[in-house]
């Protein structure tokens, strides 16, 4: 069975999860952080080398105020609560989207994190916060611009490969395959570049309800599936 090396989920349907047991949407982001825990557990056990969740969108911000300062809070208690736990089981912890918008007490403990853990080889764990695939674009556009105008690259050179060496995800290969929970079918500015091949498997459940048994079965679907990469002949990797 083709195992993909990197599964990026959209961590979607907290606030259904929550709404359907007449429990208020922070009870939902709640339970969805413990459902983060079962997969990245579960992410390992399977010898999935990248995990990437999308956990904040730069659109989320949109939310009312105490749901957008639920979410902050959430992020901070899970690195302060799982750091550890992550650093022994070998697991490096970085982050993808905006820092500038973050609150200083974010931002360095997001920081700390990838230090702590800058040396672990047993998996990746790539926090897409305050992310957004436009966003990121447009943040790489502008630095590709600067490195124009003061000389230091030629715009003949800039080619998909050279592009992405400005993205968030420059150290970061391709998702093989991305999930998406709660039954929505799109990507809500999830990783529009890297995604370009990506398989796409989308599952009914809520965020909350999601585990290794699901995770197993989008490995399976995905296993299913016949990658072409624009070729004719099923292939593993892009050439
Ligand atoms: C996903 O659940 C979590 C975040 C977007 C942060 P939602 O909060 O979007 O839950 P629904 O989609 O409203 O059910
Ligand atoms: C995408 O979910 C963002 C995250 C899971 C963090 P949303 O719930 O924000 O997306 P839309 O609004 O349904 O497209
Ligand atoms: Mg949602």
């Amino acid at each position: 069975m083709v195992k993909p090396a990197h599964i990026a989920i959209i961590m979607d349907g907290n606030g259904r999860w929550a709404k359907a047991r007449g429990l208020p949407r922070a009870a939902g982001h709640r339970a969805g952080v413990e459902a983060l825990r079962r997969t990245v557990r579960a992410a390992g056990d399977f010898g999935i080398d990248w995990l990437t969740v999308y956990a904040f969108s730069s659109e989320n911000w949109s939310r009312p105020k105490a749901e957008v300062s639920d979410l902050m809070g959430l992020l901070k208690t899970f690195i302060r609560r799982d750091l550890a736990e992550l650093h022994q089981s070998g697991v490096r912890v970085r982050m993808i989207g905006a820092r500038e918008g973050l609150s200083p007490d974010i931002r360095a403990l997001v920081e700390e994190a990838e230090t702590l853990t800058v040396a672990n080889r047993a998996m990746n764990l790539v926090i897409a916060f305050n992310y957004g695939g436009r966003d990121e674009i447009a943040r790489a556009a502008q630095q590709v611009a600067e490195a124009v105008a003061a000389g230091t690259l030629d715009p003949a050179e800039i080619t998909p490969e050279a592009f992405a060496q400005f993205l968030d995800t420059r150290l970061i290969p391709d998702p093989d395959l991305v999930i998406r929970t709660s039954g929505e079918q799109r990507l809500s500015n999830f990783l529009p570049w890297q995604s370009a091949y990506s398989e796409l498997v989308f599952m009914p459940c809520y965020w909350p309800d999601f585990g290794p048994a699901e995770l197993d079965e989008a490995i399976k679907r995905f296993s299913e599936r016949e990658r072409r990469f624009g070729g004719v002949v099923a292939r593993t990797v892009a050439s």
